[in-house]
């Protein structure tokens, strides 16, 4: 775990953050009262509203220039929404203590690095309550005989407060336990997680894309591409990808029909491959299709054959026809794109399992 300082003049994340919440509770003038001003049961709606402000704003341009010239870790990827967190006193009373676990266990690949940013003063028991690494590697090979409250019990025995000011922040591995305590400091804590991937890294379910986005590409919400009312549109399945190959038709279908709604599309024809035959129905609908849209599931729905990938993308620029990735709010429409879809398809290769399956990625014991 490693701790960061920056000038919160440079970088006024939490500034922004508070303007976001008087948008909607002007009375709100320090975040750490903010429970003084915003009813119990509207805090949970209130973290994902700021959420999604933050996203449409400034707020990812600077904390993508903070990542930048603070953390040098290579190339990475970001999360495309950080998660907001509001954390205030007594929130026992409302079972919403977060419970001790680690990134590894929720989806995360050991690849992810995760970025901890309070808004206000973290500290003692308003803060993120983590486990070194060395105590935390131990627990998670102890634990598998144990039940769950055996196990909240030994982390709670080994964990220590972060503790820190607006102007700092920590990055944690996804081996590191962490959760809450009921907050008895009297303030509301407020901060921001967002995940890295490393290149190479093992991301799990956290797929680069959808998850994650390039640093430096904070146009979060996709650029939104007409479709016109004489336009020829279809949804297209296929399973031929090694991310796709169990997504079953209602899944796919489920994912874009979301992307329909929230773009006010229509959700359109339902098509798909034939099982096994390489995409060959989607280069035909591409070429011969007289179709002008095609939606489907995700980036990974194209051919995992670098050389067919490259050729069914290029073909559908040529030809216009629009191909919609519905899991990454991503529309391929032009050489730009292409290669944007390429980089984050090409990101890495590692997909293993970081529960059941060994990594490369696992972490040298001094980080
Ligand atoms: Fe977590």
């Amino acid at each position: 775990m490693r701790q960061y300082h920056y000038d919160v003049k440079q970088y006024p994340l939490a500034g922004i953050a508070l303007k976001s919440v008087q948008k909607y509770y002007p009375d709100v003038k320090d975040l750490s009262l903010l429970h003084e001003h915003v009813p119990t049961k509207k805090i949970g709606e209130l973290a994902k509203i700021i959420g999604k402000d933050l996203a449409d704003g400034c707020f990812y341009v600077i904390f993508d220039e903070l990542i930048k010239d603070h953390i040098s870790l290579g190339e990475i990827l970001v999360q495309r929404f950080g998660n907001i967190r509001i954390n205030i006193p007594n929130q026992d009373k409302d079972g919403t203590v977060l419970p001790f676990h680690q990134g590894q266990w929720v989806g995360n690949g050991l690849g992810l690095r995760t970025v901890w940013l309070p808004f206000t003063d973290a500290y003692d028991s308003n803060s993120l309550q983590i486990v070194n690494l060395m105590d935390s590697r131990a627990i998670t090979d102890a634990c598998k005989e144990w039940d769950y409250l055996r196990l909240q019990e030994e982390c709670k025995k080994s964990c220590e407060p972060v503790n820190l000011k607006n102007g700092q922040f920590i990055l944690f591995t996804q081996e590191h336990i962490h959760g809450a305590a009921p907050n008895r400091t009297g303030k509301t804590r407020m901060s921001v997680d967002v995940r890295l991937l490393l290149k190479d890294g093992q991301p799990h379910r956290k797929w680069p894309g959808a998850y994650f986005r390039k640093l430096g590409d904070t146009d979060i919400h996709s650029r939104k591409v007409e479709i016109k009312e004489d336009d020829n549109v279809v949804m297209y399945a296929e399973y031929e990808g090694f991310k796709t190959r169990y997504i079953d038709l209602h899944f796919q279908t489920l994912t874009v029909k979301d992307y329909c709604n929230r773009m006010g599309y229509t959700f359109p024809h339902q098509t798909g491959d034939n099982e096994g035959r390489r995409h060959t129905y989607l280069e035909y609908l591409i070429q011969e299709g007289n179709l002008n849209h095609i939606m489907m599931f995700s980036i990974f729905s194209l051919p995992d054959d670098y050389a067919r990938r490259v050729y069914i993308m290029r073909l559908a620029v040529a030809l216009k026809v629009k191909l919609h990735f519905a899991n990454e709010e991503f529309v391929l429409d032009s050489w730009e794109m292409l290669d944007k879809i390429e980089y984050l398809r090409n990101f890495t290769t590692d997909w293993s399992n970081p529960v059941y399956e060994s990594s490369n990625m696992a972490l040298a014991r001094n980080e």
